[in-house]
């Protein structure tokens, strides 16, 4: 029976309260499909740094590098700077192990309503390639005459020709796997170096995959379509910000932050991945036990797909959609008083009562 070697980092906040039932519906779906989870609990975390100044141990990215993949909560907590969490603990996890894809859905679950007028169940459907690894999250910049009325900060945007080809060939080949259309968010009017750039490898590669058809939209004009007709995509890539930016956007018109998944690939299998939910520790819901599981479950749900468990993962989404679909049981994002342990019995009993 294969054994998948996992490490498991809760993190901070909610983070902490919605892995735990994630890790026991993927046990569940184990038993079900005939393999299991070696499962290891790191506590790095605002918590952690709180107690030794560091966001993990010196030699985490040691630790992580023995693990076939990683499972994370969401880390940030009050007192802690955002930018500490994030550059001591999730960037480095990312470029280290070349995590350069991240692959988010923007799926409207049966049973939820979008607070988007007139979507039909299942009008949304698409999935958002955001680049990982470089872009406008750099480190290259600084700041100057701190405090003077001469005060400037500079921040590059950092495009290599190797990273933008790569993640562009993902999602060509996403693309061909499904609906066969494949939009690139741009705005080459307004950043005239790197995004023509991003533009003109986006061109040169389109050849290459003539069953895909493409489109090119400024940033800008697609948020605006994400609201107005998100029917029309099928995979959008796009660079590191604003791949942020239109997840979040996406997990709005989805229903709730609290249900959108994200998968950091490094789809060559050299590294472990990592699975993670879209929202944070939301510190205002921490500690209420009402936090949406959701979100958590369905990134588990991708790291059954990318270990190979298709079935396993379509049975989680199967068990998802019933949930919401068919019984009552949510918690208060999506409009029910459902608490975590609520859904996450939910979960198990749907699940177990599958064909
Ligand atoms: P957030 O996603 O934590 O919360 C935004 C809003 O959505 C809050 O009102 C929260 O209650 C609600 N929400 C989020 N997840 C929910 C869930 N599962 N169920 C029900 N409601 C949910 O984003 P925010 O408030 O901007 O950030 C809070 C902290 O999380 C910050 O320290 C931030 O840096 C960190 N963060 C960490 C991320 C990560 O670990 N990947 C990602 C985003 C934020
Ligand atoms: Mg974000």
């Amino acid at each position: 029976m294969p054994s998948h070697r996992i490490a498991v980092i809760p993190g901070d906040g909610i983070g902490t309260e919605v892995v735990p039932p994630a890790q026991r519906l993927l046990d569940a779906a184990g038993e079900r499909y005939g393999f299991s989870f070696e499962w290891t609990e790191l506590d790095w975390s605002c918590e952690y740094y709180a107690r030794t100044g560091r966001m993990m141990p010196a030699d985490g990215l040691e630790t992580l590098r023995e693990f076939d993949q990683i499972f994370l909560g969401a880390v940030g907590y009050p007192g802690v700077p955002d930018h500490v969490s994030l550059w001591g603990l999730l960037i480095p996890i990312r470029r280290t192990f070349r995590q350069y894809v991240n692959l988010r859905p923007v799926t409207l679950l049966p049973g939820i309503d979008s607070p988007l007028r007139d979507v039909p169940a299942g009008g949304i459907d698409f999935l958002v390639v955001r680049e990982n690894n470089e872009g406008e999250y750099s480190e290259v910049g600084g700041r100057l005459y701190r405090g003077t009325d001469q005060e400037l900060a500079v921040q590059e945007t950092l495009f290599t020709r190797a990273g933008v080809e790569r993640v562009m060939r993902y999602s060509f080949g996403l693309a061909a796997s499904r609906g066969g259309r494949l939009a690139s968010a741009t705005k080459s009017n307004g950043i005239i170096h790197t995004m023509p750039f991003w533009d003109e490898i986006f061109r040169e590669l389109a050849p290459e995959y003539a069953e895909v058809e493409t489109s090119e939209y400024h940033i800008d004009a697609l948020a605006g379509l994400f609201v107005l007709d998100p029917g029309r995509f099928d995979v959008v890539v796009a660079s590191n910000l604003f791949g942020d930016i239109l997840t979040d956007l996406g997990a709005a018109i989805i229903g709730s932050i609290g249900i959108a998944p994200s998968a950091n690939l490094n789809p060559e299998r050299d590294h472990p991945s990592m699975f993670e939910p879209v929202h944070g520790s939301a510190p205002d819901i921490a500690g209420t036990g009402r936090a949406n599981p959701l979100g958590q479950v369905w990134a588990g749900a991708m790291m059954l797909e990318h270990l190979g468990h298709t079935d396993a993962a379509r049975a989680v989404l199967t068990t998802m959609g019933k949930v919401l679909g068919e019984t009552g049981v949510r918690t208060p994002d999506l409009g029910g008083t459902a608490s975590t342990a609520e859904v996450e019995q939910e979960l198990l009993r749907v699940f177990a009562t599958l064909e």
